[in-house]
């Protein structure tokens, strides 16, 4: 019987019908997750949003991974041992429609790391010479001043993902927007705006690691600024250069 399901589910993905799914992931999401993720995903008090920016960007993988060992610490319960995997399937199938997408795509997510050495060199460019990793994580690993890049082939296509390389202030990615704080002897601050009161602003320092706070009353100015804080490194880079980044950007 499982190996008939698995089997069942198999074809299912071949054949791009994941989707078909999707009435017993509603009626099993309808059960156990509106509760608290609410009827369209919209969040309720004790669970957040799933259709919000956060949400949207999980992989299929992290969707997945979320729904089956949950996150400790939180009221996100592991449902790995309450469902089947196909079942886990068509929940997590189920969300993304709530997201207005199609379903899961696992095709990519299977292929595990790529053996493309075009994709190879940009990898070894994003964690090295270029240190876009600094600011960006992919696969949990990487700082956090900028988005994670997880994901980035289906959420940007070829023409904004040029954008967001060759002229990054064009348009910022919610959440990432940048601050800059003038202190009493003129030095600026510019850095990831995480926090905002009456009195004091929050600012992420460059290595990621710390928010600082600045008295509003200590300091001559706190502005936004519509400059990304993301550098024009990828300018400077040659053209193989940049098509190997590119190569890798677009494995994820
Ligand atoms: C008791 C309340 C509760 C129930 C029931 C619940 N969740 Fe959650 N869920 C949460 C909370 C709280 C979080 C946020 C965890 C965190 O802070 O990272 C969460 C997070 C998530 C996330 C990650 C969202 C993100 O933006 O990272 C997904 C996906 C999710 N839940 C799906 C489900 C599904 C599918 C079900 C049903 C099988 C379910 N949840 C049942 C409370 C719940
Ligand atoms: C000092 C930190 C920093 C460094 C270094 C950096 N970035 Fe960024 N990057 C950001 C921030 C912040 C954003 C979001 C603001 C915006 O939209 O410009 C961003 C946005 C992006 C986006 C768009 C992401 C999305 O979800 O739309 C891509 C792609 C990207 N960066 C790639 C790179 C690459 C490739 C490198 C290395 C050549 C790099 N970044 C280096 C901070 C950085």
């Amino acid at each position: 019987m499982l190996y008939r399901c698995l089997v069942a589910l198999l074809l299912a993905i071949l054949s791009g019908s994941i989707s078909a799914g999707v009435g017993e992931g509603q009626e099993l999401y309808d059960a156990y997750c509106q509760i608290c993720h609410g009827g369209l995903g919209e969040g309720q008090t004790m669970g957040k949003p799933l259709t919000d920016v956060m949400a949207n960007r999980l992989t299929d993988a992290d969707l997945l991974s979320v729904i089956t060992d949950g996150r400790s610490g939180t009221g996100m319960a592991a449902w790995g041992s309450s469902f089947s995997t196909s079942e886990i399937f068509d929940i997590a199938t189920y969300v993304r429609t709530l997201q207005g997408k199609p379903g899961l795509s696992l095709g990519d997510d299977a292929a595990g790391p790529s053996d493309d050495p075009m994709v190879l060199a940009g990898e070894a460019l994003f964690k090295g010479e270029a240190a876009c990793s600094s600011c960006h994580s992919y696969r949990d690993q990487g700082g956090s001043v900028g988005p994670a890049l997880d994901g980035l082939s289906t959420r940007l296509d070829e023409k904004s993902l040029q954008q967001a390389l060759l002229n990054p202030s064009a348009t910022i990615v919610v959440g990432y927007e940048a601050k800059e704080v003038v202190q009493q002897d003129g030095t600026v601050i510019r850095g990831r705006y995480r926090n905002d009161s009456e009195l004091a602003v929050q600012i992420q320092s460059d290595d990621g690691r710390r928010w600082v706070t600045y008295f509003k009353d200590r300091v001559k100015s706190v502005s936004d600024s519509s400059e990304s804080l993301m550098p024009d490194v990828f300018e400077t880079l040659g053209a193989i250069e940049q098509e190997q980044l590119v190569a890798f950007l677009r494995s994820l």
